[in-house]
C-alpha cells in the first residue's frame, strides 16, 4: 500500500509520520520551507502521552510536485480547505488509475468539491478531532486526545491495520455527516480562539470566552435541530449539553470538564496560526457552515455571522485587535 500525503502540513506531517515510523510507503507532497525543515531535521512525531518518533531524512519521500499522487493507493487530502478546489482540479489531471481519496480537513464542503473534480475515484470523509501543532524543526505534536474517523469503505482494511499498528486510534463510521457536524460544532471555539489571541487552555479557563462559544453552539445546535440533522457524540457529553457545560462558573467548570482542559498549555487553534501567519483563514468553512444552513432554512444565524465578519476584518489587519472575553461577549450578547 502506498499512501500519498497531498499537502503535508500539520495534520498531513503528523498522519504520515506516524505512519511511516511502522514501515508505511507514504510519499510528502511538500511546500518547499516544509520540505527545508524536513530535509534538514526529519519528521518528528510527539504526542500528549510522551510517544516520539523521528523518521530520518533518509528515509522521507518528499516532493515539490503533485504528479507522486499517481503512484499512490490512497491520498490523503491535508490542505486548508481554500486550496482543495486547485488540488481536486490537478489530481483530475494527474491520476490514472482508480485511487481512494481520504480528505482529513475541517468543515462539511471539501468533499463535495473533491467529488465534483475525482469521477471514478473514491472520495471518503475523514475526520481528525485533535489538534496538532508545527512546533518548528520538523516536529509536528498532537496536543488533545481522540479517534480519528474515516467513512467506511471496503478498501482501507490495509489502512485501518497500519494505524492500529501505528497506535492511533481510528473507526470507520456510515453517517460522517453527524461526525463532521460534531466536530463544527466544537471547531466553532477556533474563531473565538484566534480572537482571543491566547493559547487555547487559557482561553477556554475563561468563562466568558465559553459563554461566546456556548451562543454559538446553541445557535448551530437549534437550527441542526429544525434540520433534522443530530450530531454525533465525540466527547464524554452528547453536543447538545455543552454549552450548559461550557456557561458553568470556572470552579465547577474546571472540576466537571478536566478532560476538555487536558490540552498542551502551548495549543492554539490552527485558525489561530493563519492569522500569525497572514493566511486566508477556515472561517468560510465552519461559522460559514452555520450560516450555509440558516440560509437553506431561510433563517438567519446572527452570531456566527458576526464571528466571521471579526475573522475576516482581522485578516484584512497587519496588527489584529485582541479580544478579551468580556469585550466579545458583549459584542455577541449585543446581537
Ligand atoms: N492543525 C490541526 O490541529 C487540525 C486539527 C484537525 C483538523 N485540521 C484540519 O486539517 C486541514 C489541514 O490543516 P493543517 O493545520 O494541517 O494545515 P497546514 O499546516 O496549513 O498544512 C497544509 C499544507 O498544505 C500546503 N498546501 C496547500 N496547497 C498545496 C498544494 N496545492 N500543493 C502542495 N501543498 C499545498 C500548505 O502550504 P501553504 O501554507 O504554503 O499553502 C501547508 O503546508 C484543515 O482543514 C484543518 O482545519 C487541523
Amino acid at each position: 500500500m502506498k499512501v500519498c500525503i497531498y499537502g503535508a502540513g500539520s495534520i498531513g506531517c503528523y498522519l504520515g509520520g506516524r505512519l511511516a515510523a511502522v514501515g508505511v510507503d507514504v510519499d510528502f507532497i511538500v511546500r518547499p520551507s516544509v520540505k527545508q525543515q524536513l530535509q534538514h531535521h526529519g519528521l518528528t512525531v510527539s504526542d500528549y502521552l510522551g510517544r516520539r518518533q523521528t523518521i530520518s531524512v533518509d528515509a522521507l519521500q518528499l516532493y515539490d510536485s503533485a504528479d507522486v499522487a499517481n503512484q499512490a493507493d490512497i491520498i490523503f487530502v491535508c490542505v486548508k480547505s481554500a486550496a482543495t478546489q486547485q488540488v481536486a482540479a490537478e489530481l483530475n489531471m494527474i491520476l490514472k488509475k482508480r485511487t481512494i481519496i481520504i480528505s482529513f480537513q475541517n468543515g462539511l464542503s471539501n468533499v463535495g468539491v473533491l467529488k465534483q473534480f475525482l469521477d471514478g475515484h473514491t472520495v471518503l470523509e475523514g475526520m481528525v478531532p485533535f489538534n496538532v501543532a508545527a512546533l518548528g524543526n520538523g516536529v509536528f505534536h498532537q496536543g488533545t486526545e481522540g479517534t480519528l474517523s474515516v467513512k467506511k469503505n471496503d478498501g482501507l482494511t490495509e489502512l485501518i491495520q497500519a494505524f492500529q499498528q501505528a497506535h492511533l486510534a481510528i473507526k470507520l463510521e456510515q453517517d460522517m455527516q453527524a461526525i463532521q457536524w460534531a466536530k463544527l460544532l466544537l471547531n466553532l471555539n477556533n474563531s473565538i480562539n484566534a480572537l482571543s489571541q491566547l493559547p487555547l487552555k487559557q482561553q477556554l479557563s475563561i468563562r466568558e470566552y465559553r459563554q461566546c462559544l456556548a451562543i454559538a453552539q446553541l445557535e448551530a445546535l437549534n437550527l441542526l435541530k429544525i434540520a433534522k440533522i443530530k450530531p454525533a457524540q465525540l466527547t464524554t457529553i452528547p453536543a447538545r449539553f455543552i454549552p450548559n457545560i461550557l456557561k458553568l462558573p470556572n470552579p465547577i467548570f474546571n472540576l466537571v470538564s478536566r478532560k476538555m482542559l487536558e490540552i498542551d498549555p502551548y495549543a492554539r487553534s490552527s485558525m489561530a496560526d493563519d492569522l500569525l501567519s497572514g493566511k486566508k483563514t477556515e472561517i468560510d468553512w465552519i461559522n460559514g457552515e452555520v450560516v450555509k444552513l440558516a440560509e437553506q432554512l431561510s433563517l438567519k444565524a446572527p452570531i456566527n455571522q458576526k464571528l466571521i465578519e471579526l475573522i475576516e476584518q482581522a485578516e484584512s489587519t497587519i496588527q489584529s485587535k485582541a479580544w478579551s472575553g468580556v469585550e466579545l461577549k458583549s459584542e455577541l450578547m449585543s446581537l
